[in-house]
């Protein structure tokens, strides 16, 4: 036997001409569950998780996994048995945490449009810090603390104005993205914080953008970051912790993103070199923790040549991997079975079943493929499953989380009247 490894993708590789992720055989799994279906490594998210560990060796740090690349409850079991907390951005994700049993004290609140609601939630679940993302937040957020008798923990979130040089919609540290605070306005918005009597400062933050695959953008937001740190402190308010965000790319097609833990190497050189090294830091990685550590399994139902182009059309969509229609992201895709069919290679578009143009999965791939066979869409473990929907009244697929030889059902396949169960009829016509 002869065994190749999918280079980015820990834990996937051919063993002959099988694709296995661990020791399961992934056309085993998708006959024995169905397509679609996602499955992730245990292995590979925990490999990513000691990349970081690693790189933070001997330092105070709060690993914060952004559940919002892949919010399913055994992910987030995983994560936080191994010491994670989590950064989220809705009620609904705290609700999450909570069933997954996770520590709400290892907890940290972004997004830019808290309700008064979730605000009270996340009080009255004790979770670790707001991170605030206006001045108008900060007002609301004081007055829900104050009535409830509490001191909220308090963090800004300041927008330092880097390119993080990622797709526009995933860049989110430039001036006019809609997150964080001008870094101009950063010491008057401490001043404020420091005097509303429902806050309590505890850090400052910022998250640059996501997909990141190069270091010079996060050296610069740090360097900016503790220029504020340093103003802020100067002006009498004392900043417990700091939080880098997340972003850190994986690679889709090729891309060089740096190792988690040599990244780090050079943040926490340049954080000894300024004076702050000994403070409690904290990140907020979420697709450089699951994006690689999962495939999208999908059957070819159909085989369309056609005058300009040829489409291979399977049973997965953009309502299962929607970033290619939203980013258009690429993902790889690999068949399950190398060299089963025995078909000359064609090149096609593969595409799913929905009425849309802009559901396809992959341009121009060059694939050997008859009906029926078996294909993996690549880095599925993130945005994938947690941003996937019900469009064209498709279920949402099962999702396993293997194991080494062994496969947890972690998600049943969603039935047809489960998408429906909310919905209610008008009275009959009299
Ligand atoms: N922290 C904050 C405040 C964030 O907004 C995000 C991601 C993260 C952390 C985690 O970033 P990561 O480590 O995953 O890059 N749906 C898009 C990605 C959107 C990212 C949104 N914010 C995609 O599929 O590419």
């Amino acid at each position: 036997m002869t065994s190749r490894p999918l280079p980015g993708h820990p834990q996937l590789h051919y063993r002959d001409d099988a694709l296995y992720l661990e020791d399961q055989r992934l056309s085993d799994l998708a006959r024995e569950h169905g397509t679609p279906l996602y499955v992730y490594s245990q292995a590979a998210m925990l490999q990513a998780l000691a990349a970081y560990q690693r790189g933070f060796a001997g330092r105070k740090v709060q690993i914060c996994y952004a559940m919002k690349a892949n919010s399913s409850l055994a992910v987030l079991q995983l994560f936080a048995r191994h010491g994670c907390g989590f950064d989220i951005v809705s009620g609904g994700e705290l609700e999450r945490v909570i069933a997954a049993g996770g520590d709400p004290g290892k907890v940290i609140f972004s997004g830019v449009g808290k309700t008064r609601a979730e605000m009270r939630q996340a009080l009255q679940a004790g979770i670790g810090c707001f991170n605030v993302e206006s001045e108008a937040e900060l007002e609301v957020l004081s007055a829900v603390a104050q009535s409830m008798g509490l001191r909220a923990p308090v963090s800004i979130r300041v927008n330092p104005n880097v390119d993080a040089k990622t797709h526009p919609y995933i860049s989110t540290g430039l001036k006019d993205n809609k997150f964080g605070i001008a870094h101009e306005r950063t010491v008057a918005t401490y001043q404020r914080a420091a005097q509303l009597p429902g806050l309590r400062v505890v850090g400052i933050d910022c998250h640059i953008g996501s997909q990141i695959t190069e270091e010079s953008p996060y050296l610069d937001a740090m360097d900016r970051l503790l220029d504020l740190v340093q103003a802020i402190e100067a002006a009498g308010i004392a900043i417990q912790h700091l939080d880098f965000g997340g972003g850190l790319g994986i690679d889709y097609n090729g891309d060089r993103p740096p190792a988690a833990d040599a990244l780090w190497a050079q943040l926490l050189a340049k954080l000894d070199a300024r004076g702050y090294g000994q403070r409690q830091l904290m990140i907020e990685p979420g697709r450089s923790l699951v994006g690689n550590a999962g495939v999208c399994l999908t059957e070819v139902l159909y085989l369309k040549p056609g005058e300009h182009k040829n489409f291979c059309i399977v049973d997965a969509a953009m309502n299962d991997l929607p970033r290619p229609a939203m980013y258009q992201a690429y993902h790889g895709i690999v068949p399950l079975e190398a060299g089963a069919t025995g078909q000359a290679a064609q090149v096609y578009d593969v595409v799913g079943p929905i009425c849309e143009s802009g559901d396809w999965l992959g341009r121009e791939r060059s694939l050997s493929v008859a009906p029926g066979d078996l294909l993996a869409v690549l880095s599925a473990g993130a945005y994938c499953s947690s941003m996937g929907s019900t469009y064209n009244t498709r279920p949402r697929p099962a999702e396993l989380l293997v194991d080494g030889a062994g496969t947890h059902l972690i998600r049943t396949r969603e039935g047809i009247s489960d998408i429906y169960r909310n919905e209610r009829l008008i009275p009959a016509k009299a």
